[in-house]
């Protein structure tokens, strides 16, 4: 077994010269810019390669720089992003390129990029790196199950951010100087494709004779967790009461979850303007699980003389807008705590 800690440089050209023969061909690869990256990178939180392709490309057919973007319609812009979840995201972005624009530049390092809404530090590492050759390190999840299974690091973590804090000196020591941008990609192309969660590649890892787990066989243990990983996910709804009314938002019957029922609206389902969205008080914040999933919930009070403009930019797909009575609401069937939180909104 080669050694980490000494072979550091053998470590990141094995990794490089694998990544640079094996890498997939990926549309924000083939023609590299800032503008591409930023675009790739808040499209690729929390959602596949796979899903975001199509949407990338049309994207950049359509805005093909940060001024294009800054100057597009909200409605337009969430439009595009429609289906890809997470419409905060699209905010961001769209936000991010108006800041950029009236800048006159862009952000010229991680630490930079991090002051912008919607960029982490996984996200302002990978930017930076990849688009403009800044020597940072990405550590996320992947990172993670790759540099727990080199180092063979046993440690029972409480939960992923634990786990980031614990790897990140470990990612900053292996760090290609020299290629940063090609180090990162490589190390999400190696989590993505061949260090997997279960039934890792180790046959064709470029670097399994620096692996400490495989060594040992326990490459599959690694890294430790306590209890299972919860995928986080933020909700945003509205609360619009107007004349004795309560917004709901009916789910048609061919959705394939929550067929039929009613919910309070999400932010989504509507095109709302950033500025104007951001005002709207929030009147309810709560956290709860289902499956996999830790949910935040947050809910906007909208205030009701623009409850029939929004009525009109209503892009909920298979669901259709009702006004109940709130004199009536116990006719209509509620999916999860919804009838819990009007209740409570309702001071009942
Ligand atoms: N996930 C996040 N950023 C990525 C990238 N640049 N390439 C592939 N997968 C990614």
């Amino acid at each position: 077994m080669k050694n980490l800690s000494e072979d550091v440089s053998e470590f990141a050209n094995a990794l490089r010269e694998w990544f640079l023969r094996e890498r997939r061909d990926l549309p924000w690869r083939r023609e590299r810019s800032v503008y591409r990256t930023v675009v790739s990178e808040f499209m690729l939180q929390q959602t596949q390669v796979d899903t975001v392709l199509p949407y990338f490309e049309n994207w950049v057919r359509r805005w093909k720089s940060f001024e294009e973007l800054a100057r597009a319609d909200e409605s337009d812009v969430l439009r595009a992003w429609e289906g890809l979840g997470y419409y905060s995201r699209a905010r961001n972005l769209h936000a991010a390129a108006k800041k950029i624009v009236a800048d006159g530049n862009v952000p010229a390092n991680s630490e930079d990029w991090l002051a912008f809404r919607g960029i982490g530090a996984y996200t302002a590492a990978a930017i930076s790196s990849i688009a403009q050759g800044i020597p940072v390190a990405v550590v996320d999840g992947n990172v993670v199950r790759i540099l727990s299974r080199l180092s063979g690091d046993g440690t029972v973590f409480k939960d992923n951010a634990a786990a980031v804090a614990k790897f990140s000196p470990l990612a900053d020591s292996l760090l290609n100087h020299a290629f940063p941008g090609d180090h990162n990609e490589a190390m999400m192309e190696l989590g993505a494709i061949v260090c997997s969660r279960r039934n890792p590649r180790c046959l064709i890892c470029p670097v399994a004779d620096f692996c400490a787990a495989r060594s040992r066989g326990e490459e599959q243990d690694l890294p430790r967790l306590a209890g299972k990983q919860m995928r986080k996910v933020e909700i945003e709804r509205l609360w619009c009461v107007r004349e004795k009314t309560l917004l709901l938002v009916k789910n048609s019957a061919g959705k394939r979850r929550l067929k039929e029922l009613c919910e309070l609206p999400r932010a989504e389902d509507f095109c709302v303007p950033a500025e104007k969205f951001s005002r709207w008080k929030i009147i309810f914040e709560g956290k709860r699980g289902i499956a996999n999933e830790a949910i935040s919930e947050k809910i906007r009070r909208v205030p009701a003389r623009e409850i029939p403009a929004l009525e009109k930019n209503f892009v909920g797909t298979h669901a259709e807008i009702l006004f109940v009575p709130l004199a009536q609401l116990d006719a209509v069937t509620l999916s999860g705590p919804h009838r819990k939180w009007i209740r409570a909104l309702l001071g009942e």
